[in-house]
């Protein structure tokens, strides 16, 4: 199975990757941790987009292609994938169709997780991730079981740079301009699920397993 969350900013897209992901045993591939994890062991790649990040702006489409491309070539891709982050734009989206078809594959459900603006900022201000496997939290909707920790990890959790209210605003723009478009172009296809982000964590995720849970 074959899927793409997209959906603005902090609308709870990692969230229900990783329970498609744990219900499937697929892998989560998101991005965003890809290009943190980079920033965290200050490889020259992580320097080169660590200021792009932090500012809210988006990284090239070349860069990105080349690092998904690479990703989805790993064998354990082979029984399906969650794509988390990508594709942002219409160029990444008609890149993506070609590394498939030279792979024989297709995307089967894109899950767009629709939550409007000022809940987004809400909520970025109250995240908290694992810096060791960027699951997130929300002190205020999603706490972790115990104080400050990761469940899973049982490590201190830390806040993202770009979650400061001005940046989750430019990301919010950014996101409007170039990745809106994006469901567009899957809605044509037909393989576009539009899911209500604003409710439960929980009832969330019962209306994403149902759709990807349906038989194509
Ligand atoms: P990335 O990490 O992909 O950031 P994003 O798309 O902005 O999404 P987020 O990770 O912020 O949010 P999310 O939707 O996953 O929400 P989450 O589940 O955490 O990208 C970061 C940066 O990397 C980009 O800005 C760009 O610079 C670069 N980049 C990455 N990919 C790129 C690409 N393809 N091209 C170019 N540049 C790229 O949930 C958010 C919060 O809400 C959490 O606190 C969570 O607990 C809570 N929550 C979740 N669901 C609910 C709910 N239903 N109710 C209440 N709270 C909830």
């Amino acid at each position: 199975m074959n899927v793409i969350m997209l959906g603005p900013p902090g609308a709870g897209k990692g969230t229900q990757a990783k329970f498609i992901s744990d219900e499937f045993s697929i892998p989560h591939i998101s991005t965003g941790d890809m290009l943190r994890d980079e920033m965290k062991r200050k490889t020259d790649l992580g320097k080169r987009v660590e200021e792009i990040i932090n500012a809210g702006k988006l990284v090239n489409d070349d860069l990105m292609v080349a690092i998904v491309k690479k990703r989805l070539s790993q064998p354990d891709t082979q029984k399906g994938f969650i794509l988390d982050g990508f594709p942002r734009t219409i160029s990444q989206a008609s890149s993506l169709d070609e590394i498939l078809e030279s792979m024989g594959k297709r995307i089967e459900f894109v899950i767009y997780v629709e939550v409007p603006e000022e809940i987004i900022v809400k909520r970025l201000s109250s995240r908290r991730v694992c810096p060791k496997c960027g699951r997130a939290y929300n002190i205020i909707s999603n706490p972790p079981h115990d104080d400050d920790l990761c469940d899973v990890c049982h490590v201190p959790l830390v806040i993202r740079k770009d979650d400061k209210p001005e940046t989750v605003r430019n990301r919010y723009r950014v996101y409007l301009d170039l990745t809106l478009p994006v469901m567009e172009y899957y809605r044509k296809r037909n393989v576009l699920f539009t899911i209500d982000g604003t409710l439960s964590v929980e009832k969330v995720k019962d209306m994403v397993l149902n759709v990807v849970g349906g038989i194509r």
